[in-house]
Parts: structure tokens; sequence; C-alpha cells
């Protein structure tokens, strides 16, 4: 059995750095799953389709190359409004669970474990994860940090209001959705980062999931 840490949270919340901080920490394997539906989204709009066609983002999940997973393409705001769409379609979810399960079970790379990080990782990819962690912070100061992101990588991002709106709009769909909505599972830990830059909240996420993850490591049979 391999090791999941499932991270879990709203939008721009600090989850992905702070999954991929943690999977350095115990050389474990990273799966952002937000990039799977980025990608998902990316294919409808780059068939010049609609994203709020559900065939058509079903038809895009079907064909999906996952090794495309690090295009800078997929960090747009378009994308990101556009995956979050797709994400709704119950199909386009089921096209693409498999290869999220299949990536907790058995990591690439021999790796003993695996970081995903998602919306529904503890609460439907990974119900039985090893630690979960339930990531959020203040609107505003989510904003601000994808404002940031984004301005690093291009030079005319949208101002932070807009931004704000933008992701407030994701959170309400991902969260009213039917199928696999944006949900803190029973089990998982709360970690709100509005007050920590990234190297307090990843010491915090670290003291939260390492004695589960120590206890299943020591467990796991040697070989
Ligand atoms: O980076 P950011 O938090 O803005 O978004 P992301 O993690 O890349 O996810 C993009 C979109 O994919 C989200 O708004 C969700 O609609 C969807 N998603 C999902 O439904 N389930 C997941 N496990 C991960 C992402």
């Amino acid at each position: 059995m391999s090791v999941v840490i499932a991270i879990d949270g709203t939008a721009a919340c600090g989850k992905g750095t702070i999954a991929k901080l943690l999977a350095r920490h115990y050389r474990f394997a990273h799966l952002d799953s937000g990039a799977l539906y980025r990608l998902v989204a990316l294919g409808v709009l780059e068939a010049r389709g609609d994203p709020s066609n559900p065939a058509q983002a079903i038809a895009s999940a079907r064909r999906i190359d996952t090794s495309a997973i690090d295009d800078p393409r997929l960090r747009s705001a378009l994308v990101g409004e556009a995956s979050s769409q797709v994400a709704a379609v119950p199909d386009v979810r089921a096209a693409i669970l498999d290869f999220q399960r299949q990536f907790g079970a058995y990591p690439p790379g021999e790796a003993r474990g695996a970081v995903i990080d998602g919306r529904d990782i503890g609460t439907v990819i990974c119900p039985n994860a090893t630690a979960k962690l339930f990531v959020d912070a203040r609107p505003e100061v989510r904003a601000r940090r994808r404002w940031l992101e984004l301005q690093a990588q291009n030079a005319n991002p949208p101002d932070i209001a807009t931004i704000e709106g933008e992701l407030r709009v994701r959170d309400a769909r991902d969260r009213s959705r039917p199928v696999a909505p944006l949900l803190q599972a029973e089990d998982a830990v709360l970690l709100d980062t509005s007050d920590l830059d990234i190297e307090a909240a990843f010491a915090k996420a670290l003291e939260l999931v390492n004695p589960s993850v120590e206890k299943a490591l020591a467990a796991r049979p040697r070989g």
C-alpha cells in the first residue's frame, strides 16, 4: 500500500505549492489533479469549442495526453475558468478517475507515496488517504497571490478585483456541483494560509501530516 497525502482546497489557496514541497520532503510523487481538468479545458479551447458544452468536454477528456501536464498554457485565467466548467460534467470526472487512483496506488518512479492536490481527493479519489488537508485562505489574499503568479508569466494580468471575482465564481461552481463538489472531508484538517508565507504554510502542513505519514511509512514492508 502506498502512502497518500490528499490536499484539497479553494482556488489559489496555496495547495499546489504545499503539495510540491511535501512531495519533495518525503520524495513522493506529486500529482496536480487540477492540471488534468485544465488539460481537458485546453483541448476544447484549442479545437475552438465551447467548454460549457458537455459533449465537447467529454470528448476532450477521453483524449487528453497526461504527459502535457506541465504545459504553461494550462495556467492562464481563461483555461482556469474553462476547467471549472468542464469539471462539473460527471463523465469528464469519470474519464480521469482511474488515472488519479492509479497514481495514488502506484506512484511513478517507484516512490513510496504520492501527494495529490485538488478538490475531491480526500472525499472521492482517495477516501482512505493516509493524511488529508483542506487548505483555504481569504478570497482577497488568494486573488493577490494569483495576480502575482499571473504577473510573473504574463505582462498584463487583469486587476486584482477582477481576479477575486473570477475566483469566487469558480469556488461557487466547484462547491455547488452535484458530483464531487469542493468539500472538506470529515477527517481532513483545515489549514488556513491567509496569514502564512510559503515557508510557514509548509511547516504547518508538515506538522499536521507528519505523524500519520511517518506511522504509515514505518508500517510498510521493506524492499
Ligand atoms: O490552481 P487553482 O486552485 O486555481 O485551480 P486548479 O487546482 O488548477 O483546478 C482548476 C479547476 O479544476 C477547479 O476550479 C475545479 O473546478 C477543477 N478541479 C476539480 O474539479 N477537481 C479536482 N480534483 C481538481 C480540480
